[in-house]
């Protein structure tokens, strides 16, 4: 069962997860052994995510669920009415995790009404967790003034060995705030990376597992998705790969700062 404060390292991302084969691939996470699973209101995954769950005959308390606000419901007389929408479609009385999935212009909202409105979902119990998703260190610093430390678990942000948030990752590790890495393949691109290659063949798996490892090892949650049986437990059985000091080195040397996802409401990135 999940406790109460943590966050299990390894969960589905279940972006493009929809309907019938949606609910299948997540069906085939659950049965793989996956207890997290990653959806926000603009997915469309929601219904999904708690369809896989029921017909998994897994306990509630078992699945680990977030979901995420999405930056067009962060007004006033939106925020709640979204979340309690999301609790409906996911068909729960609780997720253990919601976070505000983008920060948006002062203004559009001010930061303190929709962070506020997040502490709220939390104190009403709609979320066992709360977090935020594409925040800035600037960002991070004004959350902490306004809700507290340790008031968030989350960070969820483009972290995969391209594009490793140096800056970042020292500032969460001095603010024991852990960082959820998205889109951790790069869409799967990683798998073309020679030195992951190399290492995979020394160890006898795939890049894809190896860059999983290394995010695990560097501390981090990742929440890979995949459609595939094979690639959903190679993904699962990154867990269990350790690497060596020269092989996280190797590693450390792939950052080059490329980032995959920014749109142009993306915040002024940081580092
Ligand atoms: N907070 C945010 O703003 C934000 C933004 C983006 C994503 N996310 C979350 O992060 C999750 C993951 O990101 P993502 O889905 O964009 O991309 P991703 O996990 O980096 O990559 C998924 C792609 O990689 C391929 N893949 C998976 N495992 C593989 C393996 N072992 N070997 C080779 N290829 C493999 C998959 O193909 P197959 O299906 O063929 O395996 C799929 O095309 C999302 O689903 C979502 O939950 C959050």
């Amino acid at each position: 069962m999940a406790s109460s404060t943590s966050i299990p390292p390894l969960g589905l991302g279940t972006y493009g997860r929809t309907g019938a084969e949606g609910i299948d691939a997540i069906g085939t996470a659950l049965e793989i052994g996956y207890r997290h699973l990653d959806t926000a209101q603009s997915y469309d995954t929601e219904s999904t995510v708690g369809e896989a769950v029921r017909r998994s005959g897994l306990a509630r308390a078992d699945v680990f669920i977030t979901t995420k606000v999405a930056d067009t419901r962060l007004a006033p007389a939106d925020f709640m009415p979204s979340v309690r929408q999301s609790l409906e479609t996911i068909g729960v009385d609780q997720v253990d995790l919601l976070l505000i999935h983008w920060p948006v212009p002062e203004a559009v909202v001010p930061f303190e009404s929709y962070m506020g409105a997040l502490k709220e979902a939390q104190d009403a119990g709609y979320a066992r967790l709360i977090g935020v998703s594409n925040f800035t260190i600037a960002l991070l610093e004004r959350a902490e003034k306004l809700l507290g430390k340790g008031a968030l678990a989350t960070n969820q942000v483009e972290i995969h060995p391209w594009l490793q948030v140096p800056t970042l990752r020292d500032y969460a590790r001095g603010a024991a705030l852990q960082l959820t890495a998205y889109q951790p393949l790069v869409k799967g691109q990683v798998s073309s990376d020679p030195v992951l290659g190399r290492i995979a063949g020394e160890l006898g798996t795939g890049p894809a597992a190896v860059a999983l490892a290394f995010l695990l090892a560097e501390g981090h949650i990742v929440i890979p998705a995949s459609a595939s049986r094979t690639n959903l437990q190679a993904n699962f059985d990154a867990t269990t790969i350790i690497l060596t000091s020269e092989h996280l080195e190797a590693i450390r040397q792939l950052d080059r700062g490329y980032r995959h996802i920014n749109p142009a409401k993306s915040p002024r990135w940081d580092d």
